[in-house]
């Protein structure tokens, strides 16, 4: 098996080949997920959640990252290895390298990943020609939850739109080799997809980016926020009706590959739905 690379996820775009990624955090998943098919793998800052428990991200260190990275790099024979640069880690050009080399030098991960839009591009840039791959992460940006007051769809109105497909445009353009969309109108992500010069994974994003992304713990019903009857609408929960785990994962990629997953229900409409009119 020939190890994915970032060739190869351009490839598969190109030839429109379903990208799909999954979140994964430890050795033993590590090992199913590669051998179930999954092409890219993130260990997310969504560990601050799905494995310390906590309700945001921002407490998450590069030392967590790495570590993590380490539990799940060694036991890859496909799967791509992305890492999240975590909160703060590329607050200024320094920063961002030291927190890179971290995680591709301890970590074994092949690419870092980033939130936020054209006010990155300095970093993607300083990044890039250094020989790190970076992927950036646009649309709703969970590190900036304590600024946003709550989670929500992000680029519903005319402005963020094309704000967003701006910024996309600006990344790519100062390097970034891959983009992932979250919680955004399926329409938004379609138009970003089809101006992208790079690949793009969505979560949340539609049916029409070149791949998706989902949270390990999330397709499997375990996560923290799953369990006290918070699902985010774009989970599916492939345990239902899989025999074991590694089958689960298993659909979910199969669901990916063949556009299955993710269905209209799981995507978010351009206009927030109309509160309720008061009867006059
Ligand atoms: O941290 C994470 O798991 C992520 C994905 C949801 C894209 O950033
Ligand atoms: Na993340």
């Amino acid at each position: 098996t020939k190890p994915v690379n970032v060739a190869e996820l351009r490839r598969m775009r190109a030839a429109g080949e379903k990208i799909a990624c999954l979140t994964c955090y430890d050795a033993s998943f590590a090992m199913l997920e590669d051998r179930a098919g999954v092409d890219l793998i993130l260990v997310g800052d969504s560990l601050g959640m799905v494995i310390q428990g906590g309700t945001t991200t921002t407490p998450v260190t590069v030392a967590d990252i790495a570590y993590h990275s380490r539990c799940v790099a060694p036991h890859l024979q496909r799967a791509f290895l992305v890492a999240d640069l975590p909160f703060l880690s590329y607050a200024t050009l320094e920063r961002a390298l030291d927190a890179s080399q971290r995680l591709m030098q301890e970590g074994g991960a092949k690419m870092v990943k980033l939130e936020g839009g054209r006010e990155q591009a300095s970093i993607v840039e300083y990044l890039a020609v250094r020989g790190v791959p970076v992927c950036a992460h646009l649309g709703l940006q969970p590190q900036f939850v304590h600024k946003l007051g709550a989670f929500k769809v992000q680029g519903r109105d005319d402005l963020a739109a094309e704000a967003m497909l701006h910024d996309a445009k600006v990344l790519a353009d100062a390097g970034a080799d891959l983009l992932v969309l979250e919680c955004i109108p399926s329409s938004l992500g379609q138009r970003i997809t089809e101006i992208s010069s790079v690949p793009v994974i969505g979560i949340g994003a539609g049916p029409h980016t070149d791949g998706q992304i989902l949270v390990l713990q999330d397709i499997l019903n375990i996560s923290p926020m799953v369990t006290v009857g918070h699902t985010p609408r774009f989970v599916k929960n492939y345990m239902q009706g899989a025999a074991d785990i590694e089958s689960a994962i298993r659909n979910y990629v199969d669901e990916v590959k063949s556009g299955a997953y993710p269905a209209p229900e799981h995507g978010f409409a351009d206009a927030a739905p109309a509160p309720k009119a008061l009867k006059s």
